[in-house]
């Protein structure tokens, strides 16, 4: 039997019955209602209670903790696959069998060089230009060199520009890198996997051939996986609302840079790491917990709309923390944040409201560990959060039901009234 909300409205006599599907009512059902100011509509700022769409590529249950890609669990993956392995499934529904994976890894491959033009508008950046600032304008800047992009409706150009973009944001990643180190640009190196090839591309000296441990290089692939893709979320929302104008690839995926940047979402990671730098030692803890709870400042890297329960993510990356440091050293901040951790899940204050360390507490230690300058940190979210934005990207282009995104507002401005000419202000 369908599942039925009822509702009255006595003001009219309104009484209808809506249907409940997927534990959702139609918002455009509650135009039924017509109460003082208008048809009845919902006000939810910031989506807090709205789905957007419907999507098959990644779940998430906040209470228990769980993320999943299309079915599979985040450790699980984190534990066995490759990153590229991963973008498959992301964009394609399943796993690839050996000569698949073989075909994409060629593919990416294939396409890990810049357009040799796009040095030109790199070169155009100030010298301490901000990597994510560098990495939103190239990604745009793509469209110019790659316009077939607008043929999204063809499955094969939209294939194409997909691995296009998945191949180079590495290359471009490193090149902003680079560029703020005032150091040579490295070309991609076809005998390298992808995550190898990355740290080639941002580290290599004059040495000829680059050697990074195994081990650093499973935990970028690692921390790759664990950041691919997330559902609906600030950036990913930018991207889709984007498309929905009839955008290509490469210019809803500089908005999502954009909206990753900001410090309430991928920034959060550079922010943790300025917070913990802040704090400095662990005498200085619980003066800066007094803060938080105050109200003077967030602790960041702590809380998520979704997540009422310990990230998923955040537990795999605190492993992984072990690891690298076994290789790296221990980061003194280490300390830092742990004490911090025992704060948040013990104090009251985070207690009562769920927070728990998301995503980005402990990812900033390992990038610092590997040598990642603060102003790094998002940019090494949005290169693997890229195969993410694409398989959202092509899931809402095929999507029939999908519109151009146009959200209503509740006005609160003055009523009508007359122009006042200057001279009788
Ligand atoms: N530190 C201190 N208090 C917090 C924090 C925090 N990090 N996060 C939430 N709160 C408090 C709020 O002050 C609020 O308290 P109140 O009810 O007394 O007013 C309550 O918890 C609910 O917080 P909201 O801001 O309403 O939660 P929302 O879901 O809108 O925000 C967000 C989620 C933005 C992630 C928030 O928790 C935050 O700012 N965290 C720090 C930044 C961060 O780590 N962002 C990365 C998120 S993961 C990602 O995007 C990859």
């Amino acid at each position: 039997m369908a599942d039925l909300l009822q509702i009255t409205h006595p003001g009219s006599g309104t009484e209808r019955e809506l249907a409940i599907t997927d534990a959702t009512i139609r918002a455009t059902e509650l135009r039924q209602f017509v109460v003082e100011g208008g048809p009845l509509a919902t006000y939810d700022p910031g989506y807090v209670n709205t789905a957007s769409c419907r999507s098959s590529i990644t779940y998430i249950d906040g209470d228990a903790g769980i993320l999943e890609y299309r079915g599979y669990p985040i450790e699980q993956l984190a534990e066995s696959a490759s990153f590229l392995e991963v973008a498959w499934l992301l964009l394609n529904g399943e796993l690839p069998n050996a000569s698949q994976l073989a075909e994409w890894e060629q593919l990416i491959t294939e396409h890990r060089m810049l357009p040799d033009k796009l040095k030109t508008v790199l070169a155009g950046f100030p010298y301490d230009a901000h990597p994510m600032t560098i990495l939103m304008a190239s990604t745009a800047a793509f469209y110019s060199f790659y316009p077939d992009a607008q043929n999204f409706t063809d499955p094969e150009a939209r294939a194409l520009n997909i691995a296009r973009l998945i191949a180079k944001m590495p290359t471009l990643a490193a090149f902003a890198y680079r560029k703020g180190k005032a150091k040579p640009y490295i070309a991609p190196d076809d005998a390298y996997g992808y995550c190898h090839n990355f740290l080639a591309m941002l580290f290599k000296q004059a040495e000829r051939r680059y050697h990074a441990d195994e081990r650093l290089i499973r935990a970028v692939e690692v921390l790759f996986i664990l950041h691919a893709d997330h559902e609906q979320n600030c950036s990913t929302s930018a991207v889709r609302s984007v498309a929905s104008s009839g955008n290509d690839l490469y210019t809803c995926v500089s908005a999502g840079v954009g909206a990753l940047h900001g410090p309430l979402h991928g920034g959060a990671n550079e922010a943790v790491l300025k917070m913990l730098r802040e704090i400095g030692t662990v005498e200085r803890v619980p003066e800066f917990i007094e803060g938080v709870k105050a109200g003077r400042v967030r602790m960041m890297g702590f809380g998520h709309r979704v997540y009422k329960n310990y990230d998923p993510r955040a537990r795999v990356i605190k492993k992984a923390v072990d690891d690298v440091f076994e290789i790296t050293g221990v980061n003194p901040l280490l300390e830092v944040a742990q004490e911090l951790e025992k704060y948040g899940l013990t104090d009251e204050y985070f207690v009562s409201r769920r927070l728990y360390p998301n995503v980005d507490f402990y990812s900033g230690l390992i990038y610092e560990a590997l040598g990642f300058p603060p102003e790094m940190f998002t940019v090494l979210f949005a290169v693997p959060r890229t195969a993410g934005w694409a398989a959202q990207y092509q899931e809402f282009i095929t999507d029939p039901e999908q519109k151009i995104a146009r959200p209503k507002q509740i006005y609160t401005g003055y009523a009508r009234r007359d122009y006042v000419p200057l001279d009788a202000r």
